[in-house]
């Protein structure tokens, strides 16, 4: 059985600080806005805030470009007010973790700046800058993001390597003085008293040597020569030996492409552990191939599938991060549920995720049900990788009014648009002009309106997460998935102690009928939750309603 740990029983909120609340009336989100609603925060149930990006940047990426990284972005306030909010995250019982970018910076931070200035320059090395093979770039490889992956400098006669947007240069992690930078950084926010980091794409950050040429793809050429190289282990034993391993803290990489077997060379627990746990996508390609941007009819087989094999996959050895939304997925209801029923389905997708054995991540607007936004033109769009992708799919023909309902549908401006806080102007994020659209359903949808309603999706989280704080079954029991053939209905029970859960999800609005399991008997047991009143007669099979979730329990 799994040990218990502090991070192990936490559930987390994810801020992406630019949409989140706005104290200054400036139409961006900020710190102000956050020292607001701690409190809301605590009232969730939660026990930590990841923020997105909070460093000074040029926002070519929207903060995952970092030009300081030892600053707070003058968008977003001041290091005191950074520390304000951290001691009022404390005092309220809530760890603080920050994202630590560290595959690549700003092209407008100072080391950036001074390695272009000449190849004898001392920061020329903490980038990859290459000379060209004649008129063509080192190497064949694509940027996640911005075409090729490499962009050239005039001044410097040579090319750098960027595996996302031309703003963000990747960083040579093979130089050691980069590495005592990364150390220093991490010290920095740790010694302040931050509890932690989220570690964006974290495996990409050692390239093979030489820089071969990668299998030539139509997008992702080159992935196999910076994904998961050997030697991102090395530096990430040199992060904790050197200093994750003095402080009490926390770590969970984000790592694209990543199976259980893959995630158990890096944090299975014990000696050579090197991240808690890892964000992987497998759960998120339900409805996609390879990316959100490639749609399929959404397979709720492939779904438990992913599911099933990471909770199999890392039992007693390591511990699953769970999470249905953040900043770059459509809003989750829109997605694997239906706007339609959307408090339902809401409900079935919380309790679907935050019953596993894991930790859960809510991002923010999750909670209250937010949805995707209808954006009426390209004009409105905010994100590099829809200017990408309008690039890219025009080739294919896919142009005008198709390619805004992909976006619409499939783009990550769906998770950014502003928290919708009241049915007031803005939704109540700011008393001046939101960056980007709040989405207009705000009147509808906030968390005043949320708070007000006691059968509201917000009292249903707050529900959810306080049983699975409370409950040592829900944290550490054994995980089974039952039904497994259905197209329609998730089913999977925990057992602990001779206490067991049964959670029974509904993904469709048709309705289906259900048996228990043989030995579940539905007639002993308590519904502990349910998306719909109560049935009078309990009975060992009924017949679901649209996205109907129950959950029995024999405790
Ligand atoms: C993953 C982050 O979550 C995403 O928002 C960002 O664009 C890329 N990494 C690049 O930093």
């Amino acid at each position: 059985m799994a040990a218990s740990a502090w991070y192990k029983e936490m559930a987390v909120y994810q801020i992406w600080p630019r949409s989140f609340a706005d104290g200054d009336g400036d139409g961006i989100g900020d710190l102000r806005g956050v020292l607001e609603k701690l409190d809301y925060i605590r009232d969730l149930g939660v026990n930590a805030i990841w923020f997105s990006p909070l460093y000074p940047s040029p926002n070519a990426d929207y903060g995952y470009d970092i030009a300081d990284y030892k600053d707070i972005s003058p968008d977003y306030g001041t290091l005191a007010q950074f520390r304000e909010v951290l001691e009022g995250a404390h005092t309220r019982g809530l760890k603080v973790f920050m994202d630590l970018v560290i595959n690549h910076t700003s092209d407008q931070h100072t080391w950036f700046r001074a390695s272009k200035e000449s190849g004898d320059s001392p920061y020329h090395d903490y980038y990859f800058w290459r000379k060209g093979r004649g008129k063509k770039p080192p190497n064949n490889w694509l940027s996640v993001f911005e075409g090729g992956a490499w962009d050239y400098d005039e001044g410097l006669g040579e090319y750098y390597l960027h595996v996302f947007a031309k703003g963000q240069p990747d960083l040579n992690m093979a130089n050691p003085k980069v590495r005592e930078e990364v150390k220093d950084i991490m010290r920095f926010w740790l010694d302040m008293g931050v509890d932690g980091f989220r570690e964006d794409v974290i495996t990409y950050i050692s390239k093979r040597e030489g820089l071969p040429n990668g299998f030539p793809l139509p997008i992702g050429t080159g992935l196999e020569h910076y994904t998961n190289q050997p030697s991102v282990k090395d530096y990430l034993r040199e992060f904790r030996d050197d200093v994750l391993s003095r402080y009490d803290c926390f770590t969970v990489g984000e790592a694209p492409m990543m199976t259980p077997k893959t995630a158990k060379q890096f944090i299975t627990e014990g000696a050579d552990q090197l991240l808690n746990l890892m964000f992987h996508f497998q759960h998120m390609e339900a409805d996609c191939i390879l990316t959100d941007w490639i749609p399929t009819p959404f397979r709720l087989r492939k779904l438990k599938k992913a599911f099933s094999s990471w909770q199999q996959g890392l039992r007693g050895v390591a511990w699953n991060a769970l999470y249905l939304e953040n900043h770059d997925h459509p809003r989750i209801i829109s997605r694997y549920g239906s706007e339609k029923y959307r408090v339902e389905s809401g409900k079935m997708l919380a309790a679907m995720y935050l019953l596993q054995c894991g930790t859960p991540f809510i991002y923010q607007g999750q909670e209250i049900g937010m949805t995707n936004i209808r954006l009426d033109g390209v004009s409105q769009c905010k994100d590099v990788v829809t200017f990408n992708n309008e690039k890219l799919f025009r080739k294919f023909g896919i142009k005008g009014e198709r390619f805004l309902r992909l976006v619409n549908r499939r783009s990550r401006e769906n998770a950014r648009t502003p928290m919708q806080w009241s049915a007031g102007a803005n939704g109540g994020f700011t008393a001046g002009t939101p960056w980007f659209p709040v989405n207009p359903n705000y009147t509808e949808i906030n968390a005043a309106a949320a708070e007000a309603d006691p059968d509201s999706l917000l009292h249903w989280y707050r529900a959810l997460l306080k049983f699975r704080r409370e409950s040592p079954l829900a944290l550490y029991g054994d995980y089974r998935e039952h039904n497994k053939a259905s197209r329609q209905l998730y089913v999977y029970s925990r057992g602990r102690e001779g206490q067991r859960l049964l959670v029974i999800c509904s993904f469709t609005e048709q309705p289906v009928r259900f048996a228990a399991p043989l030995g579940f008997d539905l007639l002993h047991a308590t519904q502990l939750f349910g998306n719909y009143a109560a049935p009078e007669t309990q009975s060992n099979q009924f017949v679901t309603r649209p996205y109907e979730c129950r959950v029995y329990g024999w405790l």
